[in-house]
């Protein structure tokens, strides 16, 4: 849809006193959001690393580079972009975001119906909440070969990861997503506060219980310290009972061996280099911030670097990913595409990034919360006011094309 039937469409709904279920201004649907979800939910979507400072600063960046609008440009720019042989309807992604159970019932199937209808690619989370190929049917009655990645974290057992790679190759996934920034968990103070952990719940897991080599290697599990009880573990027996398919054991057992094969702080290039090895798939590594682990990453033969810092859910007082990004963009040149994420909030912000070197651009909480207020039809709202905001704001600016796009558009203010 152009950019001008978007707008067209809101106003006409409020001709006939009709609002948008999903609010377009971003702070009322964080707002809305926030008055709909669980206190759980709401902290475990929304919270950050330590002070959350990071958090804030990848939004307040985009507020540090101002656009030079030129006028008389004299075209509509298309939003079409090719990416490692696939055609996409815009520069986005939906970055992947594990546990969406917390926002919808739903998950992962509607999100998938919605990027599948706009043509928009998804990222799988390795911690979904349906598995892929459940997830993956859904696209393909909407779209057909509609465009999708699967985002892998590197797992202590290394027959898992080639199991959950060769998921990926089979269910259509045009690259792998490795992200190296979450080899443990960071400090989370809303969580912790709360003493939130979702996978204790038996939620995020379906990566895991629907993969056999994953499933067969629950028998090589060592005696483990049995969990206090108490009313938090009475709560998470329906979702253990669902992930081990009717027996509480076998979820237990799921979370316990996920537990212990998650955290791999030891990860590291020759890893990388194995994993890249392990798959047909472009493989693309995710976390990067500095130039220099950019360059590393080009040396081990990845096929795309994604500048993030994880929406500032790990190291506190980390740069911004808008900040890192022109370093990171300059350093590996034309050799590989780069991706950003963290902090996207309107289309402005989106003609920032691809100026300052992003081939395309994730979204993450934003549809999680838009898929919180109204299911697969909020997050389709969100990537139509995302690709209609971002249309107009490159009309507007004179910009005719995306290739057009570039660090002379841009002023630091
Ligand atoms: C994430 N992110 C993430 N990244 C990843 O590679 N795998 C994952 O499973 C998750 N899960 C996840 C859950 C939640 C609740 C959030 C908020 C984030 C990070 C995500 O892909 C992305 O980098 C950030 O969300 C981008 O920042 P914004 O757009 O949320 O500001």
């Amino acid at each position: 849809m152009k950019g001008r039937e978007v707008q067209e469409r809101l106003y006409l709904q409020g001709l006939a006193g009709r609002r948008p279920k999903v609010p377009v201004q971003p702070e009322a649907l964080v707002e809305a959001a926030r008055r709909k979800l669980r206190r759980e939910a709401w902290s475990y979507l929304m919270g950050g690393g330590g002070s959350e400072r990071t958090v804030a600063a990848n939004q307040a960046a985009f507020g540090r580079y101002a656009l030079r609008p030129r006028m008389l440009g004299g075209a509509v720019p298309s939003l079409e972009v090719t990416v490692f042989g696939q055609r996409w309807s815009a520069p986005l992604l939906l970055s992947p975001i594990g546990v969406l159970e917390l926002a919808h019932p739903q998950a992962e199937l509607a999100v998938a119906r919605a990027a599948a209808s706009r043509g928009v690619p998804l990222v799988f989370s390795n911690q979904a909440s349906y598995p892929l190929e459940v997830s993956v049917e859904v696209m393909e009655r909407v779209r057909p070969g509609a465009p999708r990645w699967f985002q892998l974290y590197p797992s202590t057992d290394f027959r898992v990861v080639q199991s959950l790679l060769r998921r990926a190759e089979a269910s259509g996934c045009r690259a792998v997503v490795l992200t190296v920034d979450t080899v443990q968990l960071g400090w989370r103070p809303r969580d912790l506060d709360l003493g939130y952990l979702p996978f204790l719940y038996g939620l995020g897991l379906a990566q895991y219980a629907s993969d056999p080599v994953f499933l067969a290697t629950l028998e090589e599990e060592g005696e483990s310290a049995r969990p206090p009880w108490g009313w938090g573990l009475l709560r998470s027996l329906p979702g253990l009972w669902r992930l081990g398919r009717g027996s509480l054991r076998r979820g237990q057992k799921i979370v316990r061996r996920f537990l212990a094969t998650f955290s791999f702080p030891q990860l590291s290039w020759p890893e990388v280099r194995r994993i890249r090895e392990a798959t047909s798939l472009p493989l693309v590594l995710k976390g990067l911030m500095h130039p220099e682990d950019a360059l590393s990453a080009l040396e081990v033969g990845v096929s795309g670097i994604w500048v993030s810092n994880h929406g500032g859910r790990q190291v506190d007082g980390a740069l911004s990913a808008l900040e890192a990004l022109p370093g990171i963009a300059k350093e590996v040149g034309e050799r590989v595409p780069v991706f950003m994420d963290g902090g996207v909030r309107t289309g402005a912000d989106l003609v920032k990034a691809l100026a300052l070197g992003a081939r395309a651009v994730g979204i993450g909480r934003l549809y999680a919360l838009a898929l919180a207020l109204a299911g697969a039809a909020g997050v389709e709202a969100i990537l139509d006011y995302r690709m209609a905001e971002l249309e107009l704001t490159l009309a507007l600016s004179g910009v005719t094309s995306l290739e057009g796009l570039g660090p002379h558009l841009i002023q630091p203010v």
